[in-house]
Formats: structure tokens, C-alpha cells, sequence
């Protein structure tokens, strides 16, 4: 079922539990996705930021291939461009029918940020289309960014960005940063922070930089009211790890079978954080 995100992360917050945002690029990560959310029951949200569809995944064949696949499962499967910054890329996927657009403006001042946002709230709910907003800095966890401490998310800055702009959902600054950590140290992330955020809005928050964070961590955080958890570099990571052992092993083996294993990795990898958010078998809540 092709679905909005919306539609996703309003039950899940109802809820309390967390869904899967799996970073895409091809049909193998695609595909490795839903699998692996069919076989948990599970919702899942497909993301391609807006870097990775103007370099490799091409907007319109990606759509085109999430949609044909959503079609063919019974969980529900909604697509959505990640950090969107340029308003052409975001009309590109806008007219290329993602059910799901996050405007990230968060580089702006939040007067600016929620002017920003407000178009593209205006452009995608004229449609039916949800909008993700992010406020705070969230950033690169090789620089350290999540310890930038005073960039976190403030709760009355969610409050009013939630009423200023529609948005459906809102990335936090809460601790977290994209990527694999120096050292591998765990995030240290700021639960209260969460609670208050949600207690105040009673909307879809969203986690960016699942990877490397921790089970435990995860956990929490969507015990706190975190209702989608974002998955990028340990798939990308996983998949050529992966594939650099099977050329190792098997040096002779088909290209064929090297992307029909960079599927299973994907799937095998999504599927553990499907297990972690808790979004196992909350498809039924959808049919
Ligand atoms: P990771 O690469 O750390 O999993 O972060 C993904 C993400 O937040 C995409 O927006």
C-alpha cells in the first residue's frame, strides 16, 4: 500500500512506537526494505535525500519504484525526500508523487525556517502530501555536532513552529548527529529534552541520525515519543562491508549475485531496526 507519511507517524504517535526511515539509492535497497518490513508486518518509510536523488537515485524512477513495490505489499509504504533544501529539487519530488517532503531550513533563522517551511507546507498539503520540518541543528557525528549542546531543540520553539507552520511532522536536535561516531562512543541523548517536546506538541517527532546510536538508545528515545528513526550509513556501510568480504571469499562470484546480496544485507540490516523501533506487526492497525 502506498501511503502518506502522515498516515504513518499519526498512528504511531497515537501509539507510541517508532517506524523505520530506511535511506535508499537503488532498486536493491528498495526492495531490501520493504522485504524486510512485509516480514516484520511492520509500516516503513523510504528516504532519499535530496544529495543522493540528484547524484544517483533519480527522483521520477525511484518514485516509480517504491510505488510499483508499495503496490505489491500489504504493509503500508510512504517515500520521502530527506533534508530537502532546494525548492526546485522539492517540486521535483513533489510532481514525481512522494507522498512525503521534509523541508530542512534549519540553517536559517527560525523566522526564516518557518517562512521557508510554511510554502512548502502550503505547495504539499494543497495535495495531500505530508511535510517534515527540522529545527535545531542536528549535523555530523564525525564533527561531534551532537554535543553542540545550546544547537539542541527548544521546546518552545517546537511549540511555535508546529503552530506557525502545519507541518506534520518535526526533526529534534536532541543529542543525535548523522553517521558513524569517532571512537565509537554512543550519543549521549537528551531524553528529558523529548518528553517536554512531545508533552508539548503531541505530534510526530523525528530522530535523524539512527545509525550507530544504540538499541538501547533508540529505544528509549521512541519510549520518549520519538515515532520515526532515520537509517542511512548502516546500510550504506553494512552493504559494502558485505560485499568486500564476498569478493574476498569468492572472488570469481556473477555480478548478479553480488546485488542480489547487497539486497539481503539491506534487508537484514533494516530489519533489525525495524525490530529495535517497535513498529513490528503495527501494519494491522492499517488494514
Ligand atoms: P545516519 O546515516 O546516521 O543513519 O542518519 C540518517 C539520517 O538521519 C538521514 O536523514
Amino acid at each position: 500500500m502506498y501511503v502518506t507519511m502522515k498516515e504513518i507517524l499519526d498512528d504511531a504517535n497515537k501509539n507510541y512506537y517508532g517506524v523505520i526511515s530506511a535511506s535508499v539509492i537503488n532498486l536493491e535497497l528498495v526492495r531490501g526494505a520493504i522485504r524486510a518490513a512485509q516480514e516484520e508486518n511492520a509500516p516503513i518509510i523510504i528516504n532519499i535525500g535530496q544529495g543522493q536523488m540528484t547524484k544517483h537515485g533519480d527522483c521520477e524512477i525511484i518514485s516509480k519504484i517504491v510505488r510499483t513495490l508499495a503496490g505489491r505489499a500489504t504493509i503500508p509504504v510512504a517515500l520521502n525526500l530527506d533534508h530537502g533544501k532546494d525548492y526546485e529539487r522539492i517540486t521535483h519530488a513533489f510532481r514525481h508523487h512522494f507522498s512525503s517532503i521534509m523541508i530542512d531550513a534549519s540553517a536559517y533563522s527560525l523566522e526564516e525556517n518557518i517562512q521557508r517551511t510554511r510554502e512548502v507546507v502550503k505547495l504539499c498539503h494543497s495535495q495531500n502530501v505530508t511535510v517534515e520540518g527540522e529545527i535545531g541543528f542536528i549535523g555530523q557525528a564525525a564533527d561531534s555536532d551532537d554535543e553542540k549542546f545550546d544547537l539542541y531543540t527548544r521546546v518552545e520553539d517546537a511549540v511555535l513552529f508546529f503552530k506557525e507552520t502545519e507541518v506534520d511532522a518535526l526533526a529534534i536536535a536532541v543529542g543525535t548527529a548523522h553517521g558513524k561516531y569517532p571512537a565509537n562512543r554512543e550519543p549521549k541523548i537528551d531524553f528529558d529534552r523529548i518528553k517536554e517536546i512531545k508533552q508539548a506538541t503531541n505530534k510526530p517527532l523525528v530522530l535523524h541520525g539512527g545509525s550507530d546510536s544504540g538499541s538501547d538508545n533508540i529505544r528509549q528515545a521512541v519510549a520518549c515519543g520519538i515515532n520515526k528513526i532515520n537509517v542511512c550509513t548502516d546500510t550504506f556501510v553494512s552493504c559494502k562491508e558485505g560485499l568486500k568480504l564476498m569478493l574476498q571469499e569468492t572472488p570469481y562470484i556473477d555480478f548478479m549475485s553480488m546485488m542480489m546480496e547487497m539486497e539481503n544485507i539491506a534487508k537484514a540490516t533494516i530489519q533489525d531496526y525495524i525490530r529495535i523501533s517497535g513498529s513490528s506487526d503495527k501494519a494491522s492497525h492499517f488494514r
